[in-house]
């Protein structure tokens, strides 16, 4: 039941430190600060290639997994959407593990790339949030994420559950390769235990974005930009704002703004820049100034830091808390579902069962 909430979608965004509290506990150990994934008959240390394959948010949640898995443990990872997995002829070697990632588990497109898979030798990993459903019945490796049924179509508790997870098999893998020693170990330990605590703070701006939710409500067009691991964060806020409100919303990765979505830009088309401070940042920056001579109109999300240093001249700011690098995704998916949510809510559109959409999607 939503209980006092007005939609299952609002539900489920204030549930997140809740759910990802229960599916982190049953991937980390607190008493000894170290990571804690199902025992395998495999041998993880063996994997020489991971393929990634997924629809829609679950897919945009490989996305940050490919960049952890790349960063932390040095294997690397190819991925694609479902759809277009199957029909490339992907070369798939001995050797490979592929890892599909599903909330409802029984995806059309998702599930026969897994059988493509397991017929072709990989070894199946898969991420779903419904235990009894067929693809983790078809896994060698099942990854559960703890969140809970998800009523509303657009997906928000099930993503950041899937991150959680996909950051600990990221770390794991580290582990079991030996490029991550006990000490760092008990860093991204400790990091992923912050979360829920992060999530909470992050949710504590809902007011203050439901106020500048006008800024977006009213335009045609609408552009989501971040870079590194907070790119897919980018296009999982398009794809919220699209399917939710019916504004049309494209997320880019910042550094290509220049090389031709610039052309988009005047004082009708609102740009969300993702930039928490980091390593990433200057750059980022750069590209949100690019966006600002041409009239754009910034609505920027990121920290104190960031904010003192690139807020000034933005129409709105989120200032979000200090985050570690790792777990800004996880972060700062609250406010991107937040504003989308928000936005529908102006709107007056259906927010848990948008048009044309289907929470399962079981047709190829
Ligand atoms: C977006 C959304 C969809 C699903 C996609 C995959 O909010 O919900 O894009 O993420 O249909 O579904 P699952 O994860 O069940 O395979």
């Amino acid at each position: 039941e939503k209980g006092h909430f007005r939609h299952f979608m609002q539900k489920e965004i204030f549930e997140q430190p809740t759910v990802v509290a229960q599916t982190l506990r049953s991937y980390l150990r607190q008493v000894d600060q170290s990571l804690a994934l199902p025992q395998v008959d495999f041998d993880l240390s063996r994997i020489n290639r991971i393929t990634i394959v997924a629809c829609g948010t679950s897919f945009y949640a490989g996305m940050v997994a490919k960049y952890w898995i790349e960063a932390f443990a040095r294997l690397p990872v190819d991925i694609d959407v479902a759809s277009e997995f199957r029909y490339r002829n992907p070369v798939l070697e001995p050797g490979g593990l592929a890892l599909f990632i599903s909330q409802s588990g029984e995806t059309a497109d998702t599930l026969a790339a897994l059988r493509h898979c397991k017929a072709a030798g990989q070894t199946i990993a898969v991420v779903v949030n419904v235990p009894t459903s067929t693809m983790a019945r078809e896994a060698d490796l099942l990854l559960p994420t703890h969140a809970g049924p998800e009523v509303g179509v657009a997906s928000t508790k099930a993503f950041t559950c899937q991150l959680a997870v996909l950051a600990a098999l990221a770390a794991h893998l580290a582990v079991k390769r030996g490029r991550m020693d006990r000490e760092e170990e008990m860093e991204v330990v400790q990091h992923l235990l912050e979360v829920p605590a992060s999530l909470n703070a992050a949710l504590e701006h809902d007011e203050e974005i439901a106020a500048m939710a006008h800024h977006i409500a009213q335009a045609r067009d609408v552009l989501y930009l971040g870079r590194g691991p907070d790119y897919p964060l980018a296009l999982e806020g398009a794809l919220k704002l699209k399917e939710i409100s019916y504004i049309h919303a494209e997320g880019y990765a910042s550094g290509e703004m220049k090389h031709g979505p610039i052309a988009l830009i005047d004082e009708d088309v609102p740009v969300i820049v993702l930039a928490p401070s980091g390593p990433l940042f200057e750059k980022t920056v750069s590209n949100m100034h690019e966006v600002r001579a041409r009239g754009g109109k910034v609505i920027l999300i990121s920290d104190a830091e960031g904010i003192a240093e690139a807020g000034e001249g933005c129409i709105a700011t989120i200032e979000m808390s200090q985050v570690h690098p790792l777990i800004a995704p996880l972060v700062y998916a609250v406010p991107v579902q937040l504003l989308a949510y928000h936005v529908a809510c102006l709107k007056g559109t259906d927010v848990d069962q948008p048009r044309n959409l289907a929470k399962s999607v079981t047709v190829e």
